[in-house]
């Protein structure tokens, strides 16, 4: 039976190559290596937003059909939809990021913002409802396509960006499967209290039209069926992770997504890897501390630099012996809060490296780039690797650098993290705005006995490599088939 992949960023970009042609860039990260490894089995059919200028030809090109992506190990059929700019511009850069990901990443400062004025009331109604609309409607012409013949079909749809989308479904097509995997924290239900009543019962109504609603965390299934329990008519059964609702019974899971092994083994060992390595090495004075990140408000940028400059004030003695290099992927650069905190970021570090700096070194390397291959030099290089998130629904950095690290590094690791629930054991848990705490950290990593970093390295790598994408994937399609849905 055919699969309905739905997500806002898709598996493939297109751009314009050297010579003129129209190139197709694959997504990076795991997600989508492990959404393509089930392409592999069975014929797929992915929707997602149309995002470059290219993409919109490319749209254009398929008059809004499917375009069909052959490789050696998938066969793909990719279906843009295509909002046009201000209807994804009120979507995508007011509802979904910052309004929603700021809510379920408690980012709010309540006492000032945010303010729902005209501006996203319109932006909800004309943006986010609309083009939810517009995923809808692509699920149901892909169904009426036949699609999903010779079985129940099933629709896998990724993230907040897709809330009301699951619900526009199921009226049209009662019989579906739905399945959606939220990606970030579900926050305790007060948090929701932010949004207009409306908005929230919309929010509700759409994610409990799945038949499967997945989390990373126990933690995220537990807060959403505390959710569940202030709705009328909806009966929940917390032991059980079942919610009842119009006759229903919608499942809330969790599984912690996680990388391949393999695959990171073999990217860790690739030329272009081993040739950043180098470059590392060569520049490297004494310890390495680092970070990789999307450069994003959850993740907590600042308040690691202010805990790094304690550190460097309360432990002299590591002046020139450490540097903590900061690899930053910009991200979302169109919303304001997105450039104000880049701004802050810059000035921190500018502000440490004048305090401790000296001729010759440089106490923060901060590089705002995209450059995988010189993170995953980095994370076989790291002495410790700060990941101190405010919130965030997993945290891949952790899994993928505690795997190919090769100096028994010490993981430094916000207990309000998803992963903080696997690998929480083995690293050096910090509360993410306790800045003393995170400066404590940091010394304790950097002078940690050499068995003790052993034992934590090695626990590290042993649960990410059990733990795998494979298992991600396995354990949903069980469940999948268990509640009726996905059989071949
Ligand atoms: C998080 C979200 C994803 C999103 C990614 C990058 O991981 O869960 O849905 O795709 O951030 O954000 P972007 O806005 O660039 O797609």
């Amino acid at each position: 039976m055919g699969l309905i992949l739905v997500s806002n960023r898709g598996p493939v970009s297109y751009r314009r190559g050297d010579s003129g042609e129209l190139e197709t860039v694959r997504g990076g990260g795991g997600l989508v290596t492990a959404l393509l490894g089930v392409a592999a089995s069975r014929p797929v059919t992915w929707i997602a937003s149309a995002m470059t200028p290219e993409d919109t030809e490319v749209w254009r090109r398929a008059a809004g059909g499917s375009i069909a992506l052959e490789h050696d190990e998938y066969r793909l059929s990719l279906r843009f939809i295509n909002a046009g700019a201000q209807a994804y511009e009120r979507y995508y850069n007011v509802i979904a990021n910052p309004l929603i990901w700021f809510i379920q990443h408690y980012l709010w400062g309540l006492a000032v913002a945010p303010e729902i004025g005209e501006r996203e009331i319109s932006a909800w109604d004309e943006g986010y409802v609309a083009v939810n609309r517009l995923f809808a409607d692509a699920v149901c012409r892909e169904l009426e396509d036949g699609n999903g013949e010779g079985g129940r079909p099933l629709v896998m749809l990724h993230d907040y960006h897709l809330y009301l989308c699951p619900a526009l479904v199921r009226e049209r097509h009662p019989q579906v499967f739905l399945h959606q995997f939220i990606h970030i924290p579900w926050p305790q239900p007060d948090s929701w209290l932010v949004l207009p009543r409306r908005m929230r019962q919309a929010i509700m109504n759409g994610a409990l039209a799945n038949d499967i609603i997945a989390f990373h965390t126990g933690k995220y299934v537990r807060n959403f069926l505390l959710s569940c329990e202030e709705l009328p008519g909806v009966e929940v059964d917390q032991e059980r992770g079942v919610v009842m609702t119009g006759g229903r019974e919608v499942w809330v899971r969790a599984y912690p997504v996680s990388i391949d092994g393999d695959d990171f083994d073999r990217l860790a060992g690739s030329a272009a890897v081993l040739e950043e390595e180098g470059k590392i090495k060569a520049a490297r004075r004494g310890q390495l501390i680092l970070r990789v990140d999307r450069m994003d408000l959850s993740k907590n940028i600042v308040r690691g630099f202010k805990a790094y400059d304690i550190f460097l004030e309360k432990h002299p003695e590591f002046r020139e012996r450490v540097t903590f290099l900061a690899l930053m992927q910009p991200s979302r650069e169109d919303i304001r809060e997105y450039g104000e905190y880049r701004r802050r970021i810059a000035e921190v570090v500018e502000a440490v490296n004048n305090r401790h700096g000296t001729a010759d070194w440089r106490p923060i390397d901060l590089r705002m780039q995209d450059d995988f291959p010189c993170s995953v030099a980095a994370y076989k290089q790291f002495d410790a690797l700060l990941v101190n998130a405010i919130f965030d629904g997993m945290n891949l950095i952790a899994k993928e650098a505690g795997l190919v690290n090769t100096r028994d590094g010490v993981l430094i690791l916000s207990e309000n993290t998803g992963v903080h629930e696997e690998l929480g054991e083995f690293a050096l848990t910090v509360n993410p705005f306790d800045l003393e705490d995170q400066a404590r950290a940091i010394h304790q990593a950097l002078t940690m006995d050499d068995d003790a970093k052993r034992r934590r390295a090695g626990k590290i790598k042993q649960v990410v490599r059990k733990n795998d994408i494979n298992r991600w994937i396995e354990r949903q399609f069980d469940d999948i088939k268990l509640k009726g849905g996905g059989e071949s």
